[in-house]
């Protein structure tokens, strides 16, 4: 074993002999072994000293190991800890009751110590294993995650240089839609891609041409059009088998209106991914809120009427329901993330 301190074994049997046999034993092969006479004895000393293997004895009064086992499997503290049981009954059925509560090994009684003493080192060493693998995943889901989450900024910030929007507008964007979604009824993976996704949303802006996407003058119909493909180029940008649904959904879906009036793709009702319908109705209030060439930034109130007013025809009548629940975080991250100048 590589651990510095010595591994901890904890021995369940209500026998004192078998106690101080087993536990003279491994404490002789260098292990650091605790003792409980009980179940009920066991589980309190956990409060204490959780071990990395239990040596448990079958037949036990009240409480038995094949019962404490199970408790153990269902203790987070304890739930991967490798159980071996002891016990006088050998028959199969006994053995695989064993297993089917959790235990990773059964020996019967009589004992052979060095028998017991080997299969002990084999379980503590598969769990050391699998506790380093588990380190390992961990750190390597951790690097993805940072990776996934930079290559988002710096698709951000390839957004920044081309579209007129500032970056706190992408800021207030995903923190409304932060808003959105904690109170939806969608699972917490749903939750989280909305929350990394949603700055994305403008990204095929990237696609559009400077004097369409810069124009200080109202659009003509053909260059509303072409500004109108921007949820189209932007998907084909994040068109990889690996990027999920969710952030596809976004890019392509977040002009779709609700009764089937939105671009590209005239989607209607519930045709629109939940993603992309949240991220339309913070990209709007945004929009209200903020100074345009063509209108002044309206306040908090103006733009909240607009948004309930256009429940079944611009957005989803329960996600209205949801906005005026939290409209006052609104503008509360409004207030936040204000522009410097308007
Ligand atoms: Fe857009």
């Amino acid at each position: 074993m590589s651990k510095s301190n010595p591994p901890k074994i904890l021995i369940v049997d209500d026998e004192p002999v078998n106690l101080r046999i087993l536990g003279s034993m491994l404490q002789q092969k260098g292990l650091d072994v605790g003792f409980a006479s009980s179940a009920a004895q066991a589980l309190e000393s956990l409060e204490y000293r959780i071990p990395d293997l239990f040596l448990l004895d079958v037949m036990m009064p009240n409480v038995d190991g094949y019962e404490l086992a199970l408790k153990l499997r269902s203790l987070p503290a304890t739930e991967n800890i490798p159980i071996i049981f002891i016990s006088a009954l050998d028959d199969t059925d006994s053995k695989i009751k064993g297993f089917d509560s959790g235990g990773a090994d059964y020996i019967s009684k009589p004992f052979n110590p060095r028998e017991v003493a080997a299969r002990v080192f084999s379980q503590l060493e598969l769990k050391e294993y699998r506790d380093n693998l588990e380190e390992k995943v961990k750190e390597q889901v951790l690097e993805i995650e940072t990776i996934t989450m930079t290559l988002v900024e710096v698709l951000e910030n390839a957004n920044y240089y081309r579209d007129d929007e500032t970056g706190l507008h992408i800021r207030r964007v995903k923190e409304f839609s932060k808003q959105l979604a904690f109170y939806l009824d969608i699972p917490e993976q749903k939750k989280r891609e909305i929350a990394r996704y949603s700055s994305l949303h403008d990204i095929g802006k990237i696609g559009v041409p400077d004097s369409i996407l810069r124009k200080p003058d109202k659009l003509t119909p053909e260059e509303f059009k072409i500004i109108q493909q921007h949820p189209v180029i932007g998907h084909r940008i994040l068109d990889k088998e690996t990027i999920p649904e969710t952030a596809k959904n976004i890019v392509l879906y977040h002009h779709e209106k609700w009764d089937g009036s939105g671009y590209p793709h005239q989607l209607k009702n519930n045709e629109i991914p939940i993603e992309a319908q949240i991220v339309a109705m913070a990209d709007v209030y945004d929009a209200l809120r903020s100074r345009r060439i063509y209108k002044p930034p309206y306040s908090a109130e103006h733009a909240e009427k607009i948004i309930i007013e256009n429940a079944e025809t611009h957005f989803n009548p329960d996600l209205v329901r949801i906005f005026i629940r939290v409209k006052g975080e609104f503008a509360t991250i409004m207030e936040t993330y204000k522009e410097a100048i308007e």
